[in-house]
């Protein structure tokens, strides 16, 4: 059915994203708080948002009736209720067990479900009438991610005033993989609604460039995508971090306490091994722990002088595969405890919990090795947050290839997480290293990471979407 264009609002900058950046939360004394959200996207996002007076518009985190809006953090967010049954269908379902997996090389079997599809189109439809009743004339909007892909065609329909980009955070898949999913044309329509589509990495914009030619007969030159009467641009955009920011903390006093005194709760040892990851099947948990297991076996890591933290933020628990990693990797880290530490004394510290930025800082000022090593991953805020955080030039990065950020953090330790062997080298040559192989390493990633902040990947994104819009004028701007 078309969508009758309706007239608009106020806001001249409006982002969507499934999330907005605080989620609903109970504090130790059981009241309801306001938490920030987890994730790359937030973490991105955050910071932009709090500089450019706009509005968010997203979920709340919660099934039911959504809140008035409200302003926090200097931001107006709006949010979008969700029934129990959008958030099985639309969130857990069409999202996180179709296109999450599908996207990530199928790492997971992706599920295809009719009434997932359904739930995404009607979800994803709220979104853009919401958009569209507050967005002022000529206002840029800024879809965000996977969870939205039909949102920049139906926002044009109803508003072929607005400047529209959309932003994917994870990978884009190649053909073969993209082909299996049943909406594929329509997806490729919605996404096609923009101005803009950025991507994380050049692979993603070969991928969508070869889709839209081979899948819709769009014509494809150096110049951008000619489809339906209208040039749409397709590039990369690397998302980053607020270095500055990353910095401050790193040279807290009170940080820095803190990492000496996690040191000490450690026991001393002489590696401290840390990981970051949301608990998902991307992240390639239990590849590394198998490796961190054969390295202590093998005795290249010392039992008595090796501990690995692995921070696992909780994640979408509601979903049955994040359900039976949980389980695997519960078991994994027994396993090795059982095995290698000793009274007073653990071989892996497990937290699945979430943690406040300064405790996050700490840890990585505590930590000699830094495993970033997910199976895929559209870039991977952790990795840049560690080498942010080493003020000095100190400290060690693993780094898979299959993250968006090893494109850019060249000269970390990369390792391919499939291959175990290789994997464990990685991690011992790393632990192994002197500080002035840290140093000749770190210096040019943190040299890149200070040219190539958050700031810059959303001036670079808005900036291009300006020109463009200025290049091809809309019907009720002109
Ligand atoms: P993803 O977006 O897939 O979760 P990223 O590595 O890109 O992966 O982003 C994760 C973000 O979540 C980072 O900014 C990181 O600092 C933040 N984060 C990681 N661990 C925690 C934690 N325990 N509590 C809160 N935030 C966390
Ligand atoms: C990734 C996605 C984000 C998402 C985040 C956390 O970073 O790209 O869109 O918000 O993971 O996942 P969640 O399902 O909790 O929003």
């Amino acid at each position: 059915t078309a969508l009758t264009q309706v007239p608009g609002g106020t806001y001249d900058l409006i982002v969507l994203a499934n999330r907005l950046p605080v989620d609903h939360a109970v504090d130790e004394n059981g009241r309801p708080c306001r938490r920030r959200s987890p994730g790359g996207l937030v973490t991105a996002l955050h910071p932009i948002m709090k500089r450019r007076s706009g509005a968010w518009i997203g979920w709340h985190g919660r099934p039911g009736p959504a809140p008035a809006p409200f302003v926090h953090d200097g931001i107006h967010l709006h949010p979008i209720a969700l029934t129990g049954d959008e958030v099985d269908g639309y969130y857990e379902g069409q999202s996180n067990g179709t296109i999450w997996p599908l996207y990530h090389d199928a790492v997971e079997q992706p599920q295809f479900h009719r009434v997932w599809q359904d739930r995404y189109r009607a979800v994803n439809r709220r979104f853009a009438e919401a958009a569209a009743r507050v967005a002022a004339p000529g206002a840029l909007v800024w879809v965000h991610d996977y969870h939205l892909q039909l949102v920049p065609g139906m926002l044009r329909e109803l508003r072929p005033d607005l400047r529209i980009g959309f932003f994917l955070h994870i990978p884009f898949p190649p053909v073969e993989l993209f082909c299996q999913m049943p909406m594929r044309e329509e997806i490729m329509r919605g996404l096609l609604g923009a101005d803009l589509v950025g991507f994380q990495h050049p692979q993603a914009t070969r991928n969508f460039r070869t889709l839209a030619a081979d899948l819709l007969g769009a014509k494809v030159t150096d110049r951008g995508i000619w489809y339906d009467g209208r040039d749409v641009a397709a590039d990369t955009f690397p998302i980053s971090i607020d270095v500055a920011e990353q910095q401050r903390l790193a040279l807290d006093p009170a940080v820095r306490a803190r990492a000496a005194e996690i040191r000490r709760e450690l026991g001393d040892p002489r590696t401290i091994v840390l990981a970051v990851d949301r608990l998902d099947y991307t992240k390639g948990i239990e590849c590394r722990l198998r490796a961190y297991e054969e390295l202590l076996s093998e005795r290249r890591l010392d039992p008595a002088q090796t501990v690995l933290v692995q921070v696992a933020v909780p994640t979408r628990q509601q979903i049955d595969q994040y359900q039976a990693l949980r389980e695997r990797v519960e078991r994994a880290v027994s396993r090795i405890n059982g095995e290698y530490a000793g009274i007073g004394r653990l071989s892996v510290h497990y937290v699945h919990q979430s943690f406040d930025r300064a405790e996050l800082a700490a840890l990585y000022l505590a930590a000699d090795v830094m495993a970033v090593t997910p199976l895929r991953d559209g870039m991977n805020l952790v990795a840049k947050e560690y080498v942010a955080t080493r003020t000095d030039g100190t400290g060690a990065l693993v780094l898979s290839e299959f993250a968006g950020a090893a494109a850019e953090l060249e000269e970390a330790w990369q390792v391919n997480p499939h291959d175990i062997d290789g994997l464990k080298d990685g991690i011992a040559d790393a632990a192994e290293a002197d500080v002035a192989e840290q140093r000749r390493r770190m210096d040019p990633m943190r040299a890149h990471l200070h040219a190539h902040d958050v700031n810059r990947w959303a001036t670079g994104f808005m900036g291009r979407l300006d020109r463009l819009s200025r290049r091809w004028p809309r019907s009720a701007a002109a």
